[in-house]
C-alpha cells in the first residue's frame, strides 16, 4: 500500500559553504542563502500539512568553526527569530509551532530567549511543528535523556527494569512527536552526522547532489512522491 504523506521529515541543511564558494561569495553569505531555503521549505511543508519537520541548523561540533562564521550563523538565527516575532500572527494562522531542539549550554542567552518566545507564542499551533536543531548532537541528546532517567532512579521514583525504549524517547527533544519517516541530505554526502540517531532507527533516506541553498519546493514534492513508493517493513516481511 502506498505510504501517506510523511508525518515527520528531517533535513540536514548541508552545502552552504560550497554553494557560496561556487558563487564567489563568503561562507556567511552561503548561510544566509541557506536560511532563505529553510524559510521557503518550512512554509511549504506547513502548507502541505507535514506534522513535524526538523532542520539541522547547528551541531555540537559546529562550534569548532572559525569564530566569525559561528557569529554569522548566530546572527542569522537572531534575524529569523525577530522576523518570526513580527510575523507571529501570520505564523499562528498557518499553524506553525516552533520548537528549539538542542542543548542550552553555551548558546547566547538572547538567542535562547528569542527561541523561548517563539516557542511559547506558537504553543497552540498544531498543524506543523518545526524543530530547529541548534547546538544539537544525537549522542548528547541520548545522554540528556538517560541522565534525567538516572535522576529519577536515584530519587527512587523509577526501578531500573522500568527503563524501556519509550522512556528514553520521552526524554529526547522530540518527545511526543513521531520518529522521522524520511531524512533528507543534500550536497552529495551520505552521512547521518549525529542527526536524530535514536529517532532514525527506521527512517528512510533521501539524497541529492544539490546544495541546500538550491533546494526547492519541487524537491520536497519529489521526496513526498518517492516516499509514497517506498516499502517500509520495520523489520517485518
Ligand atoms: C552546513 O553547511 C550548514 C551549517 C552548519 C549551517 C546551517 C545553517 C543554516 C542553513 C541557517 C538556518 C537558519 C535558520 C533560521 C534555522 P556547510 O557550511 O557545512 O557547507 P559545506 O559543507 O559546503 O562547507
Amino acid at each position: 500500500m502506498a505510504n501517506e504523506l510523511p508525518l515527520h521529515i528531517g533535513f540536514i541543511m548541508d552545502g552552504n559553504g560550497r554553494w557560496a564558494t561556487r558563487q564567489g561569495l563568503s561562507r556567511s553569505e552561503g548561510h544566509v542563502a541557506g536560511a532563505n531555503a529553510f524559510r521557503r521549505i518550512c512554509e511549504y511543508g506547513c502548507d502541505l500539512g507535514i506534522k513535524s519537520m526538523t532542520f539541522y541548523a547547528f551541531s555540537t561540533e559546529n562550534w569548532k568553526r572559525p569564530p566569525a562564521e559561528v557569529a554569522a550563523i548566530m546572527d542569522i538565527f537572531r534575524d529569523y527569530l525577530r522576523e518570526a516575532e513580527e510575523r507571529k500572527l501570520e505564523n499562528a494562522q498557518k499553524g506553525m509551532h516552533m520548537h528549539y531542539m538542542g542543548g542550552r549550554d553555551g548558546v547566547p542567552e538572547d538567542i535562547l530567549d528569542l527561541f523561548d518566545t517563539a516557542e511559547n507564542e506558537s504553543i497552540n499551533a498544531t498543524r506543523t511543528t518545526v524543530n530547529i536543531a541548534v547546538n544539537y548532537g544525537g549522542r548528547a541528546e541520548i545522554v540528556h535523556s538517560v541522565r534525567n532517567i538516572a535522576k529519577r532512579v536515584q530519587a527512587g521514583e523509577l526501578a531500573p527494569h522500568e527503563i524501556d525504549e519509550s522512556l528514553i524517547s520521552a526524554g529526547l527533544y522530540t518527545a511526543g512527536q513521531p520518529d522521522p519517516d524520511i531524512i533528507v541530505r543534500p550536497s552529495g554526502e551520505y552521512r547521518l552526522s549525529n542527526f536524530m540517531i535514536w529517532q532514525a532507527a527506521y527512517s528512510e533516506f533521501w539524497y541529492t547532489d544539490k546544495l541546500w541553498p538550491d533546494f526547492t519546493e519541487a524537491d520536497l514534492d519529489q521526496i513526498i512522491a518517492d516516499y509514497a513508493k517506498r516499502n517500509r517493513r520495520f523489520g517485518g516481511v
